[in-house]
This record gives structure tokens, sequence and C-alpha cells, in this order.
């Protein structure tokens, strides 16, 4: 592994030392081995942490060079130039009769997968002005009242329409939203939220919100920010993977690869 460049870890050398983050992105993920295209700040972390353990166990792809930002640029290119081929490849009708077992994540198009690699996220636009502050604020409900998974499951979940309903029946009737809220239910439609927060596909990562929230472990607003005076949520906390690891290694839970990722 070098300062910039590609590393290529086999799946039990990870499991073998799980103590350093990766920051990077995995371009290539088969049975064995998973080829992840670091930055330096991950580079420099492994390398000081993955050194004298597991390094005899790691393969590595040299990139031998000094001007290291120069050969990085041109490894970025190309490794995107080689994703969106094998992405394009396991969109093509002769290939997806049989699901490749080497290469896993579908787009629905390249430019989603390009957006993808490079976590370049749409702001959300939400389809009803949803308040939370008027909610939680102003009539004292708890965030667990409509997020009624989080307590029990890996999902908070969103309420389904007919608990907006519950109290939309006759409140607040007159408003353009809560019209608008009553049409989708009168049509038997669910409301098509956009969602805020989350990760791709391609990172692997496993969440779980119940060991979080129950017995009150980690509040709602440690991850999620100061959402009872928002109107519809805002991703505010940039839920990284160092962000969840540092946590993780501050309260001696388990860091883990494979506490967090499939
Ligand atoms: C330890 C951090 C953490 C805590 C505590 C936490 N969340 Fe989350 N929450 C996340 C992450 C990470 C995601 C995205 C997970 C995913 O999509 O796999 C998420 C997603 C969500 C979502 C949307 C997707 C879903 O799971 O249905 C809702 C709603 C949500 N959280 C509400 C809550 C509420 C309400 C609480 C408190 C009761 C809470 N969260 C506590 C980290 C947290
Ligand atoms: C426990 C009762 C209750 C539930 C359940 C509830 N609301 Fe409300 N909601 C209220 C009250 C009370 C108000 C304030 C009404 C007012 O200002 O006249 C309100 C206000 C709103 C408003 C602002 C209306 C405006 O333009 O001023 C929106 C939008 C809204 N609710 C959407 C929803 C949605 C979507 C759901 C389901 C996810 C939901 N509500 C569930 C009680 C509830
Ligand atoms: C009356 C029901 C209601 C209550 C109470 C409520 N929420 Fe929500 N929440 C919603 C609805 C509806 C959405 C989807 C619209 C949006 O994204 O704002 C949502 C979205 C969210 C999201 C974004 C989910 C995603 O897509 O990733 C988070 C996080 C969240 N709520 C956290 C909370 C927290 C924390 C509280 C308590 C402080 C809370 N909510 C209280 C109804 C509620
Ligand atoms: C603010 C602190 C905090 C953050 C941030 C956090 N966690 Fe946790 N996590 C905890 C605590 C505390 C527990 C242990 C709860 C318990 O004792 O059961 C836990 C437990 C878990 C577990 C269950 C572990 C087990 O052994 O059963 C998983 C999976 C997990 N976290 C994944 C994540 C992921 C993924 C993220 C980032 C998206 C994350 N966590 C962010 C504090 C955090
Ligand atoms: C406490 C949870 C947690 C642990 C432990 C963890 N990760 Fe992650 N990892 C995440 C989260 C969350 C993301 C997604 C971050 C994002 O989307 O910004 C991620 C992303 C990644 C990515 C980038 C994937 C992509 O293409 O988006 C790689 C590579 C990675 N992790 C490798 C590892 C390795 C190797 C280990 C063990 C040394 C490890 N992770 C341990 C939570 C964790």
């Amino acid at each position: 592994m070098h300062r910039n460049g590609t590393c290529l870890l086999s799946v039990e050398s990870i499991g073998a030392y799980p103590r350093a983050d990766c920051f990077g992105k995995v371009v290539l993920r088969t049975d064995r081995n998973i080829i992840i295209l670091c930055w330096p700040r991950a580079v420099r972390q492994i390398r000081s942490e993955f050194q004298q353990v597991v390094l005899s166990k790691m393969k590595l792809l040299h990139s031998r060079t000094r001007s290291v930002s120069l050969v990085a640029i041109i490894l970025l290119v190309l490794l995107v130039v080689a994703g969106i081929v094998l992405l394009g490849q396991s969109t093509t009708p002769a290939a997806s009769a049989t699901p490749s077992p080497i290469f896993s994540p579908a787009h629905a198009s390249i430019g989603q997968a390009v957006k993808e690699f490079f976590w370049i996220r749409p702001t959300p636009v939400q389809p009803i002005q949803y308040t939370h502050k008027v909610h939680v604020q102003q009539n004292g409900m708890k965030c667990t009242e409509c997020h009624v998974g989080a307590e029990v499951g890996p999902q908070a979940t969103i309420p389904g329409v007919g608990i907006c309903m519950t109290c939309h029946e006759d409140t607040a009737t007159d408003k353009p939203e809560i019209q608008k809220l009553t049409a989708y239910y009168n049509r038997g439609e669910d409301i098509p939220w956009q969602r805020v927060y989350g990760f791709p596909p391609i990172s692997h990562v496993r969440f779980n919100h119940a060991p979080h929230v129950r017995g009150n472990k980690v509040d709602c607003l440690t991850c999620h920010g100061d959402i009872p005076n928002m109107t519809t949520a805002q991703r505010v906390v940039n839920q990284t993977m160092g962000w969840c690891v540092d946590c993780h290694r501050e309260k001696k839970v388990s860091d883990d690869c494979m506490t967090c990722h499939y």
C-alpha cells in the first residue's frame, strides 16, 4: 500500500485486524478481496495501524513513485473509467442472466454510479412541508411516537399516512399541506418521502437503531442534530465512518469491520 493509490486487502486480513479506519472507496469486491481506493489520510492511518500486524498478510498493489498526487489523479481517473465499464457491463442484458459473482452493486444509470462513487447526494425535497417543530415543540410529541421502529429494530421507520390522519382528519384541515396529505390518504397512497440519511449499497454498511436507542444509550439528537427545531429533517450530521468509529472507541463498543459492514 502506498501514500496514495490502490490497496488490495483480503477479507481475512481485514477481519484479523479490525482497528484501522479506512477512508476509501471500495472499487471492486470479490469473495476474497476488497480493492479499495484509499485517500491519503486513510493510507497514513492504515499504514501506521496495520503495518506491524497484518502487513505480511496483505497483498499490495504498489504505486511506486514520488510524484504521488499526479499518480493519484491518474489512478482515480482510471479506476472511475474501470468502474464505469464494470457497471456498464453489469447492466447489459447478456450479463444479467446470472448475477455476476464478482461485482455486486447495481445502479440505475452510470450517472448514479458516478454520483455514488463521489458521495454526491442531492438535497431531498419533500412532497409535503411537514414540520418537526410544530409536532415536537408545540405539541410535545415524542420521536418514537412516529418513528416507532427506533427502539425495536434496525430502522426507525417513517410513519405511514394513516398515522398522520389519526389527528389530521380534524386538525388543521383548512391548511393546504393538510389537504395534500388528505388527498394521498384518500387515494390510498403513501407519501413518497425522500430519504435524508442513509448509505449507498456500495458502502456495505449495516446500521441498527435499537442498540443505540434502547436504554437511552445515545440520544436521537446526537446523530441527527436539532430535529425539534427543524421543519422537514435536514442532513446536518455528517455520518461518516470516522464518526461511527470514534464514538465506538470512546464508548468501548466493538470497532471490528464486520460490526458495521457486510
Ligand atoms: C448512533 C446514531 C443514531 C441514533 C442514536 C439515532 N439514529 Fe436515526 N439514523 C442513524 C443512521 C446512521 C441512519 C441511516 C441508516 C441507514 O439508512 O442504514 C438513521 C436513519 C434514521 C431514519 C430514516 C431511516 C429509518 O431508519 O427508518 C429515521 C426516521 C431516524 N433515523 C430517526 C431516529 C430517531 C427518531 C432516533 C431516536 C429515537 C434516532 N434516529 C437515533 C443514526 C442514528
Ligand atoms: C398527535 C396528533 C398529530 C399527528 C399524529 C400528526 N399531526 Fe400534524 N399537526 C398536529 C397539530 C396539532 C398541528 C398544528 C395545527 C395548527 O397549527 O393549527 C399540526 C400541523 C401539521 C402541519 C402544518 C400545517 C400548516 O400548514 O400549518 C403539517 C404539514 C402536518 N401537521 C403534517 C403531518 C404529517 C405529515 C403527519 C404524519 C407523519 C402528522 N402531521 C401527524 C397534530 C398531529
Ligand atoms: C408526527 C410524527 C413525527 C414526529 C413526532 C417526529 N418525526 Fe421525524 N419524521 C417524520 C416525517 C413525516 C418525516 C419525513 C419527512 C422529513 O424528512 O422531514 C420524518 C423524518 C425524520 C428524519 C429523516 C429520515 C430520513 O429520511 O433519513 C429524522 C432523522 C427524524 N425524522 C428524526 C426525528 C426525531 C429525532 C424526532 C424527535 C425529536 C422526530 N423525528 C419526531 C415524522 C415525525
Ligand atoms: C454517539 C455514539 C455512537 C455513534 C455515533 C455510533 N454508535 Fe454504534 N453503538 C454505540 C453504542 C454505545 C453501542 C452499544 C450499545 C450496547 O451496549 O448494546 C453501539 C452499538 C452498535 C452496533 C451493535 C453492536 C453489537 O455488538 O451488537 C452496531 C452494528 C453499530 N453500533 C453500528 C454503528 C454504525 C454503522 C454507526 C455509524 C453510522 C454507529 N454505530 C455510530 C454508539 C455509537
Ligand atoms: C462503527 C462502524 C464501522 C466500522 C467498525 C467500520 N466501518 Fe467502514 N464504514 C462505515 C460507514 C458508516 C461507512 C459509510 C460512510 C459514508 O457513506 O460516508 C463506511 C465506509 C467504508 C468504506 C467506503 C465504502 C464506500 O465505497 O463507500 C470502506 C472501504 C470501509 N468502510 C472499510 C472498513 C474497514 C476495512 C473496516 C475495519 C478496519 C471498517 N470499515 C470498519 C462504518 C464502519
